[in-house]
């Protein structure tokens, strides 16, 4: 068979994103609203967004953040804390407002200070969704200091994911951004109602990539990458065409002022070439067969919503991410935001 240099599939979808706000937000939507027709926002702003009412606010902002003419729908999420109120989650979503909602244990990640502290505090939360259909998105790592970083997602499933898929199982469940083997197999064995998001960069980098030539904090991400034999469990998952995994960049964007510092942010902003990286990945592993399934009906089909109709198309075309993104702000030239891989070649271009 000759060698593919062309792909055209339905318009995919980032199933976890974030988007920030004001003038990063600003600065990053269009890259996603480029490429992706449908995103799922993260709630982890500064005060997070746990109400119908900031939701349908901040998604008025990110519609009037759009360059003229995107066709971009943004799908909004509610942060979870230890007093939600079901009544509020269930009619956000009813109303068509919430998409899902977004568990960070409080303290495991940027912005995760007002996350779940005790699972036992929103079990009531939690019947109303699995009642309601809502899904749960899952930030899956332990916040145990004990526990070594690089095993808190495998710790996490053992003590709560597990034991939280089990009384919950009509649950619908998203293990975001999974890093480890552990999680690909969890996942893989669970029911229907449990699925994954993996990031681009958690299928081209491991653990190295931080401290490669000296400390790297844009290699710096939660949950961070892990040893080289999770990162291949990750392709051969993502690659497989299993309808459980599914794209979610996870991009974040941080300036290079919160990044390059003594106590660096988390995050890798991704988004101005996820989509052709997760693209040159499966052109590697021989996998282009199944990149519609991964990056654009998998992930509608767990939310129960309907693929889209319009397409896209990459050439296999040298091509080049982004340097430093500028941003107007009060850091000055280090409130700018470096891509992942910034200015490095990529070998798929987006061109339809
Ligand atoms: C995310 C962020 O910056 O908001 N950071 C990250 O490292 N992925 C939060 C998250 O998804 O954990
Ligand atoms: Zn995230």
């Amino acid at each position: 068979m000759a060698e593919a240099t062309k792909i055209t599939l339905r318009r995919p979808d980032d199933w976890h994103l974030h988007l920030r706000d004001d003038l990063i937000l600003e600065a990053v939507v269009a890259f996603t609203a480029r490429r992706f027709a449908r995103a799922i926002v993260m709630p982890n702003l500064s005060p997070p967004i746990t109400t119908e009412a900031q939701a349908r606010a901040y998604r008025g902002r990110i519609l009037a953040a759009l360059p003229v003419g995107a066709d971009f729908t943004p799908l909004m999420t509610c942060y979870l804390t230890d007093d939600a109120e079901p009544d509020e989650i269930i009619r956000g979503f009813k109303e068509g407002v919430f998409t899902a909602v977004k568990l960070y244990p409080a303290g495991a990640t940027t912005n995760s200070a007002n996350g779940v502290t005790d699972m036992g505090a929103v079990l009531g939360v939690l019947e109303g969704m699995e009642k309601a259909g809502i899904p749960l998105l899952v930030h899956g790592e332990t916040t145990d200091p004990r526990v070594d970083i690089f095993h808190r997602e495998a710790v996490f499933i053992d003590r709560t994911l597990a034991p939280l898929i089990e009384r919950f199982s009509g649950l619908k469940v998203v293990f975001e951004h999974i890093t480890t083997s552990d999680a690909v197999d969890f996942v893989t064995s669970a029911g229907p109602n449990v699925a994954a998001t993996i990031t681009a960069h958690h299928l081209m980098i491991n653990r190295n990539a931080m401290f490669e030539g000296g400390l790297q904090p844009h290699m710096y991400c939660l949950p961070v990458a892990k040893r080289e034999h999770h990162r291949l469990a990750l392709r051969v998952a993502a690659t497989s065409g299993n309808a459980k995994f599914f794209l979610g960049t996870d991009s974040a964007p941080h300036t290079l002022a919160t990044k390059e510092t003594a106590c660096g942010c988390a995050g890798i902003f991704s988004a101005p070439a996820a989509l052709e990286q997760y693209v040159q990945v499966f052109d590697e592993d021989g996998a282009l067969e199944t990149f519609e399934a991964f990056a654009s009906l998998n992930g509608p089909a767990f939310y129960g919503l309907a693929p889209n109709e319009a397409t896209i198309t990459l050439k296999k075309i040298a091509g080049q991410v982004p340097g430093d993104i500028p941003i107007e702000n009060a850091e000055g030239p280090k409130g700018a935001i470096k891509p992942f891989m910034a200015g490095e070649a990529l070998s798929w271009t987006l061109v339809d």
